[in-house]
C-alpha cells in the first residue's frame, strides 16, 4: 500500500507530516505479512544488527548498542497540559515547550534511512477492548519485533477509515545519514538525546533516541500501560502491568488469576509455570499486560493486548521456565543481547548447559567459569505467543476471561510474608499502592534497590498516581456486583535468609501458593486474621514434599510486626508525597493498620 491510497485525511496528513520533517529516503506501509518480516530481518543481517542462527529456525541474535539495554525511565516525560496532572511520580514537561524541542529533534532525522508506518492492534483485532494505533519508526528492528509483539496488519488502515480511533506513536532512532555515510549496526542516539514523551490529552506518543524494548516498542509501555491507564480512567476501565493465567483444581475447576510484579520480578514464569503440585494446570493468556473491562455478567474480564513475549532472557531454563524455552526453541524469535554460542546458538546466565567458550553480548570471547556476564541481565527474547505450549485456548477471546484473584508483589529479602489476603477492596488497594520492590536491570540506573512502585506501575502510570489510586477505588465502589470483584492477594517468591540464600524455592513451587488462592477464592482455604492482612491457617498451605525447613516455614508465613511497625513511616511518607490527590480511604488504611500493628 502507498500512502496515497490511504483514504483517511487525519491518517495521511499525519504520516506525511511526519515525513515532511524527518525527510526519509522513502516511506513504506506495512502490512504484517511474513515477506515483509523476512525482508526486514535480511536487512537487518546485511547490516550487521542481526546474526541469523543456525539452531533455532527462523531466528535472530541482535547486539544493541552498549548504552542501549533497557528502558529509560529518567528521560520518560508525561506532557499533560497541567503538570498536577502528572503527579509526583512521572517527569512532566509543558506540551508544547515538549513539542518544540522534539520538532529540533526530528527534522530531518530520518535522512538516509525509510519510514516504516506500522498499523497495529493492542488485542484481537475484533475485540471490543482492543484499540488500535500506528506507529511510525526508522528502525527495522521495531518493525519486526512489533510483527511478534503486537496483530500488525493493513485492516487497521481499513478500520481507521471507517472512523476507528488510533493511537499516535512516532520514533526514531534519531541517528540521520548524511550521503554516502555507512550506517552502523545500532544507531541510537546519547542519553541526553533520548525522549521518551507521552501526550495523554492527544494520545500521542513521540520517542527519540533509543531503538530497545520498551523505549522503541510504542504499542507495549507507551501505548499499553501509558496512554491506555488515561483512557481507562477517562472510560472506566483498568489497563495494567499484569499477567493473566488460567489456573485449573485436579478436578477440573478453572480460575482466571492477575498479577502485578514490578519488571523482572517474575510475571512470565508464573504465567507459564509447571505445577510442582500433581493435577494442577497453569496455562497462559499474558505475561505482562491486562486491560479490564466489566461485563454483563457484573465480573471482570481481561484481554491480553499483546501477540507475544518480550521477555528477560537470563534466568531462563529448562528448570526454572520450560514452558519459556520450549516457546523459544520454536524460533522465529529474536533474542537482544544474549551471548552467541560457537554452533550458531545462544546463551544467557542460569541456562541448562554452560559452552566452554562463546561470544558474549558486548561481542567479546567468553569462557565458561568467567566472572563476566555472557548476556546483558537485560537481555530479551521476542517470541510469538502462539508457540507458548501452555498458552491457553482462550487466549485470543474477544471478550476477555473473568478474573478471580489479583495478585501484587515484588521482590523483599526481608518482611513481607510468602502469601497474604486483603480483607476488602480497599485493603487490596492499599496493598497495591504501597507495594515497594528492589529495582533490577529493565530500566537503566538503580539495580538492587528497594523503591515504592504502586501496582507495579511506578513507570508506567500516564497520569497522576493519586488519582490512580482513586480510580482503583472507583472501580471497587461502582462494581456492578462487588460479590464478584476479584479478591486481592500480596506474595512475595522472593525473601532471604540473613546469608543472603532464598527461603523459598519459587518458580513451580508457587503454585503450593496459588491452591490457596484458589480455594480462598471457591470459600474453602483457610485463613488466620492477623494484622497485615489474612495468611494460611498453619495446615491450609499445601507443603506436602516440599524440602523447606519449619524455621524457614514459619518465617515465611509470620508477621513481623516490629518490621511493619518500622516502615510505617516510610510508607507514611510515600502516601504523603500525593498530597491532595491522595484518597482518605488510604490515609484511612494505614492508620488503621499502625493501630493493628500496635495491639
Ligand atoms: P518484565 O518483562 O520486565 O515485566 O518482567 P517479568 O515480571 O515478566 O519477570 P520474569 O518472569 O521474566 O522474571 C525475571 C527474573 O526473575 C528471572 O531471572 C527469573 O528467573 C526470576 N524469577 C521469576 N520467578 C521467580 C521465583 O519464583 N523465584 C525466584 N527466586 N526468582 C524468580
Ligand atoms: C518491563 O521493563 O517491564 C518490560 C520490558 O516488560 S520493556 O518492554 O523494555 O519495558
Ligand atoms: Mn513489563
Amino acid at each position: 500500500m502507498q500512502l496515497s491510497e490511504i483514504k483517511s485525511a487525519p491518517l495521511k496528513s499525519w504520516i506525511q507530516q511526519w515525513a515532511d520533517l524527518c525527510t526519509p529516503d522513502q516511506v513504506v506501509i506495512c502490512d504484517g505479512s511474513k515477506a515483509e518480516y523476512d525482508f526486514c530481518c535480511n536487512l537487518l543481517v546485511r547490516a550487521g544488527t542481526f546474526i541469523k542462527l543456525d539452531k533455532k529456525p527462523n531466528s535472530y541474535a541482535c547486539r544493541t548498542d552498549a548504552s542501549d539495554v533497557a528502558r529509560v525511565e529518567e528521560r520518560t516525560y508525561i506532557c499533560s497540559k497541567a503538570k498536577d496532572d502528572a503527579g509526583p511520580t512521572n517527569n512532566w514537561c509543558d506540551p508544547a515547550e515538549m513539542r518544540e524541542k522534539l520538532t529540533g529533534l526530528f527534522k530531518g532525522c530520518m535522512s538516509g534511512r525509510t519510514m516504516y508506518v506500522i498499523p497495529f492492534s493492542m488485542g484481537p483485532v475484533e475485540s471490543p477492548i482492543a484499540k488500535y494505533g500506528f506507529e511510525i519508526s526508522d528502525s527495522p528492528y521495531v518493525v519486526v519485533n512489533m510483527h511478534i509483539m503486537t496483530r500488525v496488519s493493513d485492516t487497521i488502515v481499513a478500520k481507521v477509515e471507517a472512523g476507528a480511533e488510533f493511537v499516535k506513536c512516532v520514533h526514531s532512532v534519531g541517528y540521520p545519514l548524511a550521503a554516502n555515510q555507512p550506517d552502523i549496526p545500532w544507531p541510537c542516539a546519547p542519553i541526553e538525546k533520548k525522549h521518551i514523551t507521552h501526550f495523554p490529552d492527544t494520545r500521542e506518543i513521540i520517542s527519540f533516541g533509543s531503538g530497545y524494548g520498551g523505549n522503541a516498542l510504542l504499542g507495549k509501555k507507551c501505548f499499553a500501560l501509558r496512554i491506555a491507564s488515561v483512557q481507562a480512567r477517562d472510560e472506566g476501565w483498568l489497563a495494567e502491568h499484569m499477567l493473566i493465567l488460567k489456573l485449573t483444581s485436579p478436578k477440573g475447576e478453572v480460575k482466571f488469576v492477575a498479577a502485578a510484579f514490578p519488571s523482572a520480578c517474575g510475571k512470565t514464569n508464573l504465567a507459564m509455570m509447571e505445577p510442582s503440585l500433581p493435577g494442577w494446570k497453569v496455562e497462559t493468556i499474558g505475561d505482562d499486560i491486562a486491560w479490564m473491562k466489566f461485563g454483563k455478567d457484573g465480573r471482570l474480564y481481561a484481554i491480553n493486548p499483546e501477540n507475544g513475549f518480550f521477555g528477560v532472557a537470563p534466568g531462563t531454563s529448562m528448570k526454572s521456565n520450560p514452558n519459556a524455552m520450549r516457546t523459544v526453541n520454536q524460533g522465529n524469535s529474536i533474542f537482544s543481547n544474549c551471548a552467541l554460542t560457537m554452533d550458531g546458538d545462544v546463551f544467557w546466565e542460569d541456562m541448562d548447559t554452560v559452552p566452554e567458550l562463546c561470544i558474549d553480548w558486548q561481542r567479546r570471547p567468553w569462557k565458561k567459569g568467567s566472572a563476566v556476564k555472557a548476556a546483558h541481565p537485560n537481555a530479551r527474547f521476542t517470541s510469538p505467543a502462539a508457540q507458548c505450549p501452555v498458552v491457553a485456548p482462550e487466549w485470543e477471546s474477544p471478550a476477555g476471561v473473568p478474573i478471580s484473584a489479583f495478585l501484587f508483589g515484588g521482590r523483599r529479602a526481608g518482611v513481607v510474608p510468602l502469601v497474604n489476603e486483603a480483607t476488602s477492596w480497599e485493603h487490596g488497594v492499599f496493598m497495591g499502592a504501597t507495594m515497594s520492590s528492589e529495582m533490577t536491570a529493565a530500566a537503566i540506573g538503580g539495580a538492587g534497590q528497594l523503591r515504592f512502585d504502586p501496582f507495579a506501575m511506578l513507570p508506567f502510570c500516564g497520569y497522576n498516581m493519586g488519582d490512580y489510586f482513586a480510580h482503583w477505588l472507583k472501580v471497587g465502589a461502582n462494581a456492578p456486583d462487588k460479590s464478584k470483584l476479584p479478591k486481592i492477594f500480596y506474595v512475595n517468591w522472593f525473601r532471604k535468609n540473613d546469608a543472603g540464600k532464598w527461603l523459598w524455592p519459587g518458580y513451580g513451587e508457587n503454585s503450593r501458593v496459588l491452591k490457596w488462592i484458589f480455594e480462598r477464592c471457591s470459600g474453602e482455604g483457610k485463613a488466620v486474621e492477623t494484622a497485615i492482612g489474612n495468611l494460611p491457617m498453619p495446615d491450609a498451605l499445601d507443603l506436602n514434599g516440599l524440602k523447606v525447613t519449619d524455621e524457614d516455614k514459619s518465617l515465611l508465613l509470620s508477621v513481623d510486626k516490629a518490621g511493619w511497625l518500622a516502615a510505617v513511616p516510610q510508607v507514611k511518607a510515600h502516601l504523603d508525597k500525593f498530597g491532595s490527590h491522595l484518597p482518605q480511604a488510604l490515609a484511612d488504611q494505614l492508620a488503621a493498620l499502625e493501630t493493628r500493628l500496635q495491639k
